[in-house]
């Protein structure tokens, strides 16, 4: 039977998105098309790639042996620092389309500034055409922090969605306030912090125990009640349905409070100025 669909967030560019996906990396293509076929059956309908996961293949594929129609589903793929032009943007677009085997993708992302090329403002004009042509329904960016955004912001080209480390320990707020100024959607990766030891600390194994929930599912629905896209991955059929089963329950404001105190601020989030690819 095929699991309810997650609630959707309205992008400034009019796309929708559902509030939770299903993050890829690191499946290999087969992995990949098993973990999508069974995701679309728990009711998942964003799925996250990129060139650099070589991945994008099994995603078409689980897509289409799912038996889905393309119209019902949200494609995130994201391109590497090679592509970072006006029409570097489109090669890139046109290789990731055909490796999808789709003719559009709902939101294509830069992965990383990259700010030693300088050239991430020139790219993003790049997705901005793109999306004038129809074959874009949305465009965005991953990794980018404040300055990076008021760049792209002073340039007139406002991405849909920053997608950005994000999770209780990592709550991001500087880059978080420029989203909510400009009306761009906020989307978690490793929502779950990725096995550095989240799931098991004190604090959510408590709430997991009050709410009668998996400890993922706490911290899911934290990001989701923020009106956070998260994407968590799981390759194992019983997680996959359990991450999307978090529009059943409501975290309190106290416990909301007690997980804001979990903030370490920018300790352990990836520097974007520094790494890249
Ligand atoms: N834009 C970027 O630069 C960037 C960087 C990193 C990641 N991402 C994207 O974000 C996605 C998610 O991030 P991530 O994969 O790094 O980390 P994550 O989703 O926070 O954590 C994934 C890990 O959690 C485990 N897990 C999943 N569901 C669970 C559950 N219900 N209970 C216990 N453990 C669970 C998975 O194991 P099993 O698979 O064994 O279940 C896997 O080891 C990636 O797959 C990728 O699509 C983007």
């Amino acid at each position: 039977m095929t699991g309810a669909l997650a609630p959707t967030l309205k992008l400034r560019r009019g796309a929708r998105i559902p509030l939770l996906g299903l993050g890829t990396w690191p499946l290999d293509d087969a992995q990949t098309a098993a973990a999508v076929i069974t995701a679309v059956d728990a009711g998942y309908r964003l799925f996250d790639t990129a060139e650099n996961y070589r991945n994008e293949r099994g995603v078409g594929e689980g897509i289409r042996r799912s038996g889905i129609e393309r119209g019902e589903v949200f494609l995130t793929t994201k391109f590497n620092k090679e592509w970072h032009s006006r029409d570097g943007a489109k090669r890139a677009f046109e290789k990731s389309a055909r490796r999808l085997g789709v003719d559009y993708i709902d939101l294509l992302l830069l992965h990383w500034p990259n700010p030693e090329q300088d050239r991430y403002v020139d790219a993003v004009a790049g997705l901005a055409d793109l999306f004038a042509d129809g074959r874009l329904r949305a465009i965005g960016t991953s990794n980018f922090k404040a300055h990076h955004l008021q760049r792209l912001i002073d340039a007139g080209l406002v991405p849909d969605l920053n997608q950005i480390q994000l999770d209780p320990r990592h709550a991001r707020s500087e880059v978080r306030a420029v989203h909510r100024q400009h009306g761009i959607v906020t989307e978690s990766w490793s929502p779950l912090g990725q096995g550095s030891g989240l799931l098991e600390s004190g604090p959510i194994a408590g709430l997991a125990a009050k709410y009668g929930r998996a400890p993922a599912q706490i911290v899911l629905r934290w990001h989701v009640q923020q009106g956070l896209v998260a994407i968590p991955k799981s390759a194992t059929p019983e997680r996959i349905h359990q991450n999307i089963s978090i529009f059943d329950f409501e975290l309190d404001d106290d416990d909301m409070a007690q997980l804001r105190g979990l903030d370490a601020g920018e300790d352990g989030v990836a520097d974007s100025d520094r790494f890249g690819h």
